[in-house]
């Protein structure tokens, strides 16, 4: 449909002040898997659940009613950077600081192995004392014991040798939100010396590398626009990561945002069901943040296309130590209740937790 028309009599009328229909938009943006600027805005705003149904419809036209469980192995919580989201931080001097060792982080996966775990993700703060030797030795052991297992790190920004490393040592996965594609707003939520910039340079090596790549977002971050999410699509659909995090911001009460509103859980909703339209194998995960903001966030998050769930599988008396925000579910006493809790959920809204690596399944 021309967003103006012919007929000269019309010819001052806009027609894109009409909402097109959704379902055409809808086709467009599966057809296309990008749209105009105010098409994407419409979508990101729109408050129709008719969304939600395409996006499911899409997911389980790929993966079925398979949702894939990833063991989230929170091994360090010291971290050299002063993100001003993140509860973490380096200035955050009421952090109870802690680092596993081998020993520990082995031990989490022989508990998650029993339980249906295929994938650990090692999860930490850009933390100095993990330097290549150790983390190399964790991965090659980790592989050796357990080699029908997905290795994902997440450890922040690294050279492209150190990253090169840890591929080679059997690492298959890594996740490094990019946070926000636009630098200026990058620069309203990290210190100068972090940049938007050298984020996507190494979102670029790893993908280079070999590694199956996930980059990703908080919703609602302070001075976040529509126009910001609009680039974060874009960035997007040009990096083509396999896997992508979008989760919402919640405040810290020890960072400089404390006092800054949560993210919008239908605007989270409505990325996850955009993203999944627009790549439609992406592993998404129904984050815990999710869980956090609304007691049936992360079914609501698989209602609305994500296909992954992270049970937490530090060891307990870690877990209330590793807090990027308030209120942080999960915290628990037992890796087992998760996965129970887990797979009673996703059961009760149609879907069944895969014992199995669960790699994203390109180029359909
Ligand atoms: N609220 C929500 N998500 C957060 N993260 C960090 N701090 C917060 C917060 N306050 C997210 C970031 C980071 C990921 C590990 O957790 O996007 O990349
Ligand atoms: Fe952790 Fe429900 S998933 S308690």
């Amino acid at each position: 449909m021309p967003s103006t028309c012919n007929i000269e009599i019309f010819t001052t009328v806009d027609f894109s002040i009409f909402p097109i229909s959704m379902r055409e938009l809808i086709d467009k943006l599966e057809s296309t898997q990008i749209l105009p600027k105010e098409e994407f805005a419409e979508l990101l705003l729109c408050n129709d659940d008719y969304l939600f149904e395409r996006a499911r419809f899409k997911a389980q036209e790929i993966y079925g009613n398979k949702i894939f469980m990833r063991g989230l192995i929170e091994f360090t919580n010291h971290c050299k950077n002063d993100c001003y989201y993140c509860g973490l931080r380096a200035g955050n001097a009421h952090a109870q600081r802690y680092r596993l060792t081998k020993q520990q982080i082995l031990e989490c996966c022989k508990q998650g192995y029993p339980l249906g775990f295929r994938t650990f993700v090692l999860q930490g703060g850009e933390d100095p004392h993990y330097t290549d030797d150790i983390l190399v030795e964790i991965v090659r052991e980790i592989k050796a014991e357990y080699p029908d297992c997905a290795i994902t790190l997440s450890i922040g920004e690294r050279d492209y040798k150190s990253y090169e490393r840890l591929f080679n040592a059997g690492t298959d996965r890594y996740l490094l939100r990019h946070e926000t594609a636009n630098d200026e707003h990058y620069g309203t939520l990290h210190p100068s010396k972090m940049s938007s910039a050298n984020r996507k340079k190494c979102l670029h090596d790893l993908k280079k590398i070999g590694y199956q790549v996930g980059c990703g977002f908080m919703v609602g971050s302070p001075n976040q626009t529509i126009e910001h999410i609009i680039d974060d699509l874009m960035f997007i659909k040009e990096l083509e990561p396999q896997m992508v995090g979008i989760g919402p911001f919640i405040p810290h009460s020890d960072t400089p945002f404390k006092d800054k509103k949560a993210g919008s859980l239908r605007l989270t909703l409505n990325i996850l069901a955009i993203l999944r339209l627009m790549q439609p194998n992406l592993l998404m995960p129904a984050t815990t943040a999710l869980g956090t903001l609304d007691a049936q966030g992360r079914e609501l998050g698989v209602r609305a296309g994500a296909n992954v769930v992270m049970p937490n599988l530090s060891p307990p008396d870690v877990r209330k130590k590793y807090l990027l925000y308030d209120n942080k579910i999960c915290t628990g006493d037992e890796a087992a209740e998760c996965v129970t809790c887990m797979q009673g959920r996703m059961k009760k809204i149609g879907y069944e937790i895969a014992i199995t690596r669960g790699d994203a399944l390109m180029n359909l």
